[in-house]
């Protein structure tokens, strides 16, 4: 598939993922062998008023291409003032967010609200499309409700005004994080456009991957939830889709020796406090499934400073079962 300059078979993408996705979290996914990685949900209001926290979350700065990034808002000048800054700051794709089920957002008629909005919606992307010169994207759900279904339709109406590639969430609105992700719902999205459509939900292994692609018919995939603490299922699904092989579990040691660079990361960018509490959850993931995780979880949450966070970590590194 294409997308502007870039060209990729079978794409395997990192989701946004707000909290998660940060600067941190993107080189570290590098660092193991992702490339298609993107920025968390940004507020195109916050950045238009210059808020210096969310200048933080666009900084790209070393970053290699592609640099992609998520806006959210409601109005179409906003957002389109708002992916002028992105491209300013180095993103060389703007993605809108049409998904995002949370209240604080969908009550200011952001994230998917837009799904009940669709000239909105359409219009949205077609002011962003007009203001920039790097390919605009969506990210989407496949509406506000079962009775509902949008996607398909609103996939048409993006790509009529010039939007490059939809990504679609195989869940409604209401069901946040319940049922299943439905492929056939998104199956539907692909066979409505001729732009690329990349299936998203529920893709928790290299299996899940390649059964995504068969179900959907779609281009490629993005992962969420499975890369949380697990940044290695990028690479792993990417080579298995290309080598048809499965490349061996990623050992303790090296998942301990990431998780420690991650942490450098974090400090570097956030600062002690902030970065301690943030890499707080990421280590909880990183320790899933090592023995005795539960009591490992208990001490990472009662760190008071990173060196004992690093501690418990070299801990887990040094005895592998945690006692
Ligand atoms: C912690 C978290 C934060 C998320 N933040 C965003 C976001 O900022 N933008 C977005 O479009 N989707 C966001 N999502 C949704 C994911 O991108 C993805 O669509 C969803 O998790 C389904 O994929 P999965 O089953 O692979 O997790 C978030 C999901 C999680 C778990």
């Amino acid at each position: 598939m294409r997308l502007g300059k870039f060209q990729w078979k079978n794409p395997v993408f990192l989701a946004p993922m707000a909290g998660v996705t940060d600067k941190a979290f993107r080189e570290t996914v590098r660092s193991v062998g992702g490339h298609l990685v993107w920025t968390e949900m940004i507020s195109d209001k916050a950045l238009t008023y210059q808020n210096s926290r969310t200048l933080d979350m666009l900084n790209l700065s070393g970053e290699p291409s592609p640099r992609i990034v998520q806006l959210f808002g409601s109005d179409p000048e906003i957002m389109a003032k708002a992916a002028v800054l992105a491209v300013e700051k180095g993103a060389d794709v703007v993605d809108i967010n049409m998904g995002c089920p949370t209240p604080k957002i969908v009550k200011n008629g952001e994230g998917s609200a837009l799904l009940l909005d669709l000239p909105l919606a359409q219009r949205i992307a077609e002011t962003v499309v007009k203001n920039v010169e790097v390919p605009v994207t969506v990210k989407m759900r496949l509406g506000w409700t079962a009775e509902k279904i949008v996607a398909p339709e609103l996939a048409k109406r993006l790509e009529e005004v010039g939007v490059q590639m939809v990504s679609v969430h195989g869940r409604t609105r209401e069901q946040f994080y319940a049922g299943k992700a439905n492929r056939e719902l998104i199956r539907k999205v692909k066979e409505e456009v001729n732009i690329p459509v990349i299936a998203n939900g529920d893709i928790f292994s290299p299996q899940d991957a390649q059964e995504a692609l068969e179900l959907t018919g779609c281009d490629g995939v993005m992962i969420g939830r499975g890369a949380l603490g697990n940044p290695w299922l990028i690479p792993q699904i990417e080579h298995f889709l290309q080598e048809g092989e499965i490349l061996p579990e990623t050992s303790w040691e090296e998942k301990i020796e990431v998780a420690l660079a991650h942490l450098e990361r974090v400090l570097n960018y956030k600062g002690e406090r902030i970065g301690l509490n943030e890499m707080r959850k990421h280590a909880v993931w990183y320790i899933k499934g090592v023995h005795n995780a539960a009591k490992i979880r208990d001490h990472i949450m009662q760190t008071k400073n990173s060196q004992e966070m690093k501690d418990v970590f070299l801990k887990v590194l040094h005895n592998h079962v945690y006692s």
